[in-house]
């Protein structure tokens, strides 16, 4: 009786929806957990403007977007220097070797620079509370795009639980590591969102098409969008569809309907692109271009560029599993969410 016709018995929706609910709810932190965030920062942001007085500090990425999940997000900081261009990638590698040094001084656990990264990098553990700090210098685009995000989730009530049970499951099934060759919680927040854009009914507009509000430029990029979320908070009541079925149609998208040898995804447009609009047909150098998500203001960085033959065959085989247990299994949870 369960047939693939891109849709699911409306019986066994209501029991999932039911289930995915509540545990979307569980993966939300609490009150305490956020303040304990927003205290950790604060403290941050006293040691850098000690070191550097003139230096703006921003609280970027999950915890400042919304989209954060509980156990297994980190503090993403930025330090804004005046003197240090957007393009500026070695000066900003010895910025973070300060700030390095900085840290280890005051008493932070496993401080790790990268200032050869793409985006030179300070990690750390702040010792009390063990949460976990990443600050970057000058990461103005991250910013920004944190922004995107935040007015996105503030538009449609149902992105938030659709994240955190997305996110979940790709720590669960060990699919959620760039530096391993799959992705990285940003890319599945934007495949999120293309999902809510996409809809046969849109729960969710493209920002970056509707007249501009919001303007700024870092380097060579314009960040334009519409950031009148009041009036657009409404935007979704049209599409009816329930949590499940948003999983359902998420899973089911990757799994059966995604073109990988033709498609990009794109927040930007709200709808698919042809890889050749964007020459992504071939590989060059490590960009392999085998599954393509376009970031929004970046529009070189392929946020699936870090997908070789053999992850793209792991992620395939976890998005139909997925898919396939949500068709076929009478209670699909545990496994759904089962550590790989
Ligand atoms: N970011 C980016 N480009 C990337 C990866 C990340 O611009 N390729 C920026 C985004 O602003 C993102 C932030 O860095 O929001 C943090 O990235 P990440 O930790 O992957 O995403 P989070 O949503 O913070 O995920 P988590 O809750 O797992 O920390
Ligand atoms: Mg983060």
């Amino acid at each position: 009786d369960r047939q693939h016709d891109g849709r699911l018995p409306k019986a066994s929706m209501r029991q999932l929806d039911a289930a995915l609910a509540m545990l979307a709810d569980s993966l939300m932190p609490t009150q305490e957990e956020k303040a304990a965030q927003l205290q950790a920062f604060e403290a941050i942001r006293s040691l850098l403007t000690a070191r550097y007085p003139g230096a703006r500090v921003h609280l970027f990425g999950s915890v400042a977007n919304g989209l954060s999940v509980r156990h297994n997000n980190d503090l993403d900081v930025c330090l804004e220097l005046g003197e240090i261009t957007a393009d500026d990638t070695a000066g900003k590698g010895e910025v973070a070797v300060v700030v390095g040094e900085l840290m280890e001084a005051a008493g932070m656990s496993d401080v790790l620079t990268l200032p050869k990264a793409r985006v030179p990098v300070v990690k750390f553990v702040v010792p009390r509370t063990g949460t976990k700090v990443d600050v970057t210098v000058n990461n103005l685009l991250a910013c920004i795009n944190t922004k995107l995000l935040a007015d996105y989730c503030a538009i449609e009530p149902r992105l938030a639980p659709l994240v955190a049970l997305v996110k979940h499951w790709a720590k669960q099934r060990a699919v959620n590591d760039p530096y391993r060759g799959t992705l990285s919680s940003y890319c599945y927040v934007l495949m999120c969102i293309f999902l809510l854009q996409t809809r046969p009914v849109p729960a969710l507009p493209a920002l970056q098409q509707l007249p501009p509000t919001f303007r700024r430029t870092v380097g060579q990029w314009t960040c334009e969008f519409c950031d009148e979320v009041e009036s657009l908070r409404g935007f979704g009541a049209a599409n009816n569809e329930s949590l499940a079925e948003l999983v359902w149609a998420f899973f089911e998208y990757w799994a059966w309907r995604h073109n990988y040898s033709h498609d990009v995804i794109s927040i930007r447009r709200g709808a698919c692109m042809h890889k050749d609009e964007k020459d992504w047909t071939r590989r060059i150098g490590n960009e392999r271009h085998l599954v393509c998500i376009e970031d929004p203001f970046e529009l070189t960085h392929d946020l699936g560029r870090t997908v070789d033959r053999q992850t793209r065959a792991v992620l395939h085989k976890e998005f139909t599993r997925a898919a396939t247990l949500l068709r076929d299994a009478e209670d699909p949870l545990d496994a759904l969410f089962a550590p790989y």
